[in-house]
């Protein structure tokens, strides 16, 4: 998952210092609202996720075909220094070693994604099947299932079949949906007897905006203005058919579920007493998890983006919108195509009305006529976009509550990373993130949204696309240096455990001894890192790239502070 961009960080105008750095940063300045003591609904479930370029490897081995994703990792400049997913973890050798480490956490649920080339090559059904692939998963869900871990299965995960890139334009043609429905199709016939959480697409909004807007991710279009739209239209419609597949062909024989997972930021306006600012921030939510879930829940996309893009569209002199248009039929067939709602969660942004022309630069950003901020004491400890901001969770969750009807809710993406140079396995930032958001997830389920079951964001440090191996979101350390991606716990490791087994935080008391806990079992995992003769390697990196790094975003920070002045004067 990650709905990582940076075109994001570049609308961010307010100056961000490097507080990552600083040791001591008060974590609890920023709460509102005091801490929930309480536990989930019996049956909640737990999990954590990963997705399958990011984690399998083994990317030209048995019989798979090629994804866009392996296709422009492999162009040089694509991603932070040059680094691919062709080995990754190598979860593809790794099944049962994945498996033990989510009995260890006594996970409910795992959500993975399944490769469409890795089991049909070209992408195409009529092509050729590939019975290896096909074994792979069928081997992996039968051993998650002998281990009670329900398996959550994404069907797109970002790694279109190279071919129909090359043959269609991928999403922007009309064509995908036919093929990707044939994928589906063949998903539920051969794992549906044993599957029964379904996700058609991970994160839409990412795979159009930077796929064919902004060019960051595969396949690196950079089809500004409209590009996004096209695919974005095209993704929901072949959402739809493969809902309506499931339920005239499947869902008797299978009675599975069938939903989409999408991202979100949460916008909060700068100033909540200034209209200006209050539809600005509306704006921002839904030209985001809006264009996907409001044609899906309603029929058709937020009337806001319509009569912006409309307009802007008109002011270029173009004859038609740049936003495609559903006809009545198709709103008919799309509303209503969602059994559950995946919802992927990282940050949150303070939004501000600001007007941008519309000519030449007209961008899917500059459509939406505002711009993002953040509150530099926001704790930043990973990613530049990620910001911990727990009480924008639980904003954005009862506001799905209230748009379209209250639906069932799996979080399916939730989670911080850290940046490279931490090698270090005592993440209490992360059991902080993880503290705080859960925790403002409890009290949106006080508020009455319908959260059934919640996913970590991820099991193992992966390859995290555009970043390549420099964030690691994994509850698990992986090596990668090494030939055999050695798998080490970090303390936030213990610290879920301890949220699952209580289901919830059950008192002030038990709640403080976890992190004392977790931190306690995290040296020890520290020195059999230690062990590992790379570690003295790790020490010096850190010695010597902090605090180069620091004086880095000290001048940095300078430079955007003269720059911020001189705009302003
Ligand atoms: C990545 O590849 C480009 C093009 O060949 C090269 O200029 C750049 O130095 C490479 N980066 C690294 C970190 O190797
Ligand atoms: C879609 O693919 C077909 C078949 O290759 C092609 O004729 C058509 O031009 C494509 N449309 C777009 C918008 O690329």
């Amino acid at each position: 998952m990650l709905p990582h961009c940076m075109s994001r960080a570049s609308h961010v105008l307010l100056l961000v210092l490097c507080l990552s750095a600083a040791e001591d940063f008060d974590w609890t300045k920023n709460d509102r609202g005091s801490f929930y003591f309480g536990t989930f609904p019996t049956g909640f479930s737990w999990g954590a996720g990963s997705s399958a370029y990011q984690t399998e490897g083994a990317w030209d081995k048995d019989g798979k075909g090629r994804s866009i994703w392996d296709v422009f990792s492999h162009k040089k400049g694509k991603i932070f220094l040059n680094d691919t997913g062709d080995s990754s973890c190598e979860g593809y050798y790794k099944v049962k070693d994945d498996i033990s480490l989510m009995k260890e956490l006594k996970l409910n649920h795992y959500r993975f994604s399944i490769s469409w080339p890795r089991i049909l090559p070209t992408g195409i059904k009529s092509d050729h099947m590939n019975e290896k692939g096909i074994k792979y998963y069928d081997d992996m869900i039968n051993l998650l299932l002998e281990n009670k871990i329900t398996p959550i299965v994404t069907l797109y995960h970002w790694d279109l079949p190279q071919l129909l890139q090359e043959k269609y334009g991928g999403w922007q043609n009309i064509s995908m949906v036919n093929y990707f429905n044939d994928f589906a199709g063949l998903c539920f016939e051969r794992f549906g007897n044993r599957v029964k959480y379904w996700i058609t697409f991970n994160n839409p909004w990412s795979v159009a905006v930077e796929g064919y807007e902004t060019g960051e991710h595969a396949p690196g279009l950079k089809l500004k203005g409209t590009g996004a739209y096209r695919a974005a239209h095209h993704i929901i419609k072949a959402h739809a058919k493969v809902w309506h597949t499931y339920d005239t062909q499947w869902r008797n024989k299978q009675k599975g579920l069938v939903g989409i997972s999408l991202s979100g930021d949460w916008g909060e306006p700068v100033d909540i007493t200034n209209q200006k600012d209050i539809e600005a921030a509306e704006r921002y939510v839904q030209f985001y998890l809006g264009w996907f879930a409001t044609p899906i829940f309603h029929g058709d996309y937020p009337q806001v983006m319509k009569d912006y893009i409309g307009r802007k569209s008109a002011q270029q002199g173009l004859g038609s919108s740049r936003l495609p248009t559903f006809s009545s039929q198709e709103k008919s067939y799309i509303k209503g195509t969602c059994d559950f709602l995946g919802i992927g969660h990282f940050t949150t942004r303070y939004i501000t009305q600001k007007n941008f022309p519309s000519g030449r630069g007209t961008t899917y950003f500059t459509d939406r006529d505002l711009a993002e901020l953040v509150d530099p004491r926001w704790p930043d400890p990973g990613s530049e976009w990620l910001y911990s901001v727990p009480w924008g969770f639980r904003r954005l969750l009862n506001f799905v509550k209230t748009q379209y009807g209250n639906p069932m809710i799996y979080v399916t993406e939730n989670g911080v990373s850290e940046k490279m140079m931490c090698t270090e396995l005592c993440d209490d930032w992360r059991i902080q993130y993880f503290k705080d958001y859960i925790n403002e997830m409890l009290k949106a389920i006080k508020d009455g949204v319908n959260v059934k079951g919640y996913t970590v964001w991820s099991l193992l440090d992966k390859f995290e696309w555009d970043e390549g191996y420099s964030e690691r979101f994994g509850l698990y350390y992986v090596d990668f240096r090494n030939k055999n991606k050695p798998r080490y716990p970090k303390a936030s490791v213990q610290y879920y455990k301890r949220i699952i087994s209580s289901n919830g935080f059950p008192n002030q008391r038990e709640v403080e001894n976890w992190k004392r806990k977790a931190t306690e079992t995290c040296s020890s995992s520290n020195q059999l890192l230690a062990a590992d003769p790379l570690t003295s390697h790790m020490e010096m990196v850190t010695e010597i790239v902090v605090p180069t790094v620091c004086t880095l975003c000290i001048l940095l920070s300078a430079v955007f502070l003269m720059f911020l002045l001189r705009r302003r004067n």
